[in-house]
C-alpha cells in the first residue's frame, strides 16, 4: 500500500517513514528541504534496506500538488508533517506560516476529497491546549486562544480538517497532538537536525554537552512547580513515529469510530527542565553548563498528556523513558559532530 509522507525528510517524518517501511508500506516522500536534508534518505535506507521514493516539491505550488496526485492515484493514505514550526519566527512572519501550514493543508485536502476513500493523519500539537486548567491534559480540554501564529495554524488546521470531514464521508482523518518530541533512532542513522541555534530544549542540551554552545539558559526557576522549572511531557520520537503507523492502520482498516478523531501522543509523565538536564548528565557522564535566566515569554508552566484515549482506543503506548530517549539523542549528537 502506498503512503505519502509530506515532510518525510524531517525529524518526526523520517522516523515515521522508517516505521512505515518496517511494516511493509510503500512510501513516497514529498519534501522541499527547507528545513531538512536529502542525506536523510540514506539514513532511512541504512536502517530499512530500502530507499523510499522521494520528490522535491513545494506544496505551496497548488498545480504541483494536483499533478502529484494525478501521477500517484494509488496513494491510500497521507501523513502530513510538512509545516513550519518555529514559534518565534511565526510571530515575525505570520503570513509565511499561514501560507506554509494552512495553504498546503487545503491543497492536499482538496485532492483527498476527490478520492473515493482517503486516510489522512495530521501533525497537531499540545500547543492547542495552551496552559490547560487540569493536568494531565485530556483530549476534551478546552482549546485556548493561540499564543502565536504557529499555534494558531495547528488549531485552524484541526478545524479545517474537522469541517471538511463533516461534509466528506469518504475522508477519514486523525489529528495527533504531540507533546514534546525528542531523541533519535537507536541505529544512530537519523535524528534531529536543527538548522542554526536550536530553539527546543533537548537539542540545545546535547549541543551544549558536546561544546557547540557555551551554556544552556534555563528559562525561569520561579514557576509553581516542585523545582521551579517548567514541566513538559517528552515523547521519544520512535514511539511517536509508531503512533502514526497505528493511527493510519486504524483508518485503512476502517476501525475508526468517526471520520475525524483526535489523540494525544505523549508519555503521560511530566518532567521539569532540571530533570531533563539531570537525565542528560546521567547518560553522558558529563556536567552540563547551564544558568538560570528570566522566563521565556509565552512559555506555559506545565503540560503533560492524559494518554488513556491513545492507550485504549489506538492500542498505542509510549515505551521509552526520558532517560532512554536522552541517551539516543546524545549518541546522535556525538555521531554528527564526529
Ligand atoms: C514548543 C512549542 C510547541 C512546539 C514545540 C516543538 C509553544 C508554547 N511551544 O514547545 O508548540 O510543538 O516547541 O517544536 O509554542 N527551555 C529552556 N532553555 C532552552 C530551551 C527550552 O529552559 O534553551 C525550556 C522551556 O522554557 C520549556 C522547555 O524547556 O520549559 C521545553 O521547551 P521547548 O523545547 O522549546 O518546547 P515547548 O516550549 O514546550
Amino acid at each position: 500500500m502506498k503512503v505519502l509522507v509530506t515532510g518525510g525528510l524531517g525529524f518526526i517524518g523520517s522516523h515515521t517513514v522508517v516505521e512505515l517501511q518496517n511494516k511493509g508500506f510503500d512510501v513516497v516522500i514529498i519534501d522541499d528541504c527547507s528545513n531538512s536534508d536529502e542525506n536523510v534518505l540514506e539514513g532511512i535506507q541504512a536502517i530499512t534496506g530500502k530507499k523510499p521514493l522521494y520528490e522535491k516539491l513545494d506544496l505551496k505550488e497548488k498545480h504541483k500538488v494536483e499533478d502529484f496526485f494525478q501521477r500517484h492515484q494509488d496513494v491510500a493514505g497521507v501523513i502530513h508533517f510538512a509545516a513550519s514550526k518555529a514559534v518565534g519566527e511565526s510571530v515575525e512572519k505570520p503570513l509565511l506560516y499561514y501560507e506554509n501550514n494552512i495553504g498546503t493543508l487545503v491543497y492536499i485536502l482538496k485532492e483527498l476529497c476527490r478520492k473515493t476513500k482517503a486516510s489522512f493523519i495530521f501533525s497537531s500539537s499540545c500547543t492547542v491546549y495552551g496552559q490547560a486548567d487540569k493536568m494531565p491534559i485530556t483530549e476534551d480540554a478546552p482549546i485556548k486562544v493561540a499564543e502565536s501564529p504557529y499555534g494558531n495554524t495547528k488549531q485552524m488546521g484541526e478545524e479545517i480538517i474537522s469541517d471538511t470531514c463533516k461534509v466528506t464521508p469518504s475522508l477519514n482523518a486523525i489529528a495527533l497532538r504531540y507533546f514534546n518530541p525528542m531523541g533519535a533512532h537507536p541505529s544512530g542513522e537519523i535524528g534531529e537536525l536543527p538548522k542554526g541555534v536550536p530553539q527546543n530544549l533537548v537539542p540545545f542540551i546535547t549541543q551544549t554537552g558536546i561544546g557547540l554552545r557555551k551554556e544552556l539558559s534555563v528559562f525561569g526557576d520561579d514557576y509553581p512547580t516542585p523545582d521551579g522549572t517548567c514541566i513538559r511531557d517528552y515523547i521519544y520520537v520512535v514511539d511517536l513515529a509508531k503512533a502514526h503507523v497505528v493511527a493510519l492502520e486504524r483508518l485503512l482498516n476502517g476501525k475508526n469510530e468517526s471520520n475525524y478523531e483526535v489523540f494525544n501522543v505523549g508519555t503521560g509523565t511530566g518532567s521539569s527542565v532540571l530533570e531533563a538536564i539531570q537525565s542528560f548528565e546521567k547518560v553522558s557522564g558529563r556536567k552540563l553548563n547551564y544558568k538560570i535566566v528570566d522566563r521565556r515569554p509565552g512559555d506555559i508552566t506545565s503540560a503533560y498528556a492524559d494518554t488513556t484515549k491513545a492507550n485504549k482506543v489506538l492500542g498505542w503506548k509510549a515505551e521509552y523513558t526520558l532517560e532512554e530517549a536522552m541517551n539516543y539523542a546524545w549518541i546522535w549528537e556525538q555521531k554528527i559532530r564526529d
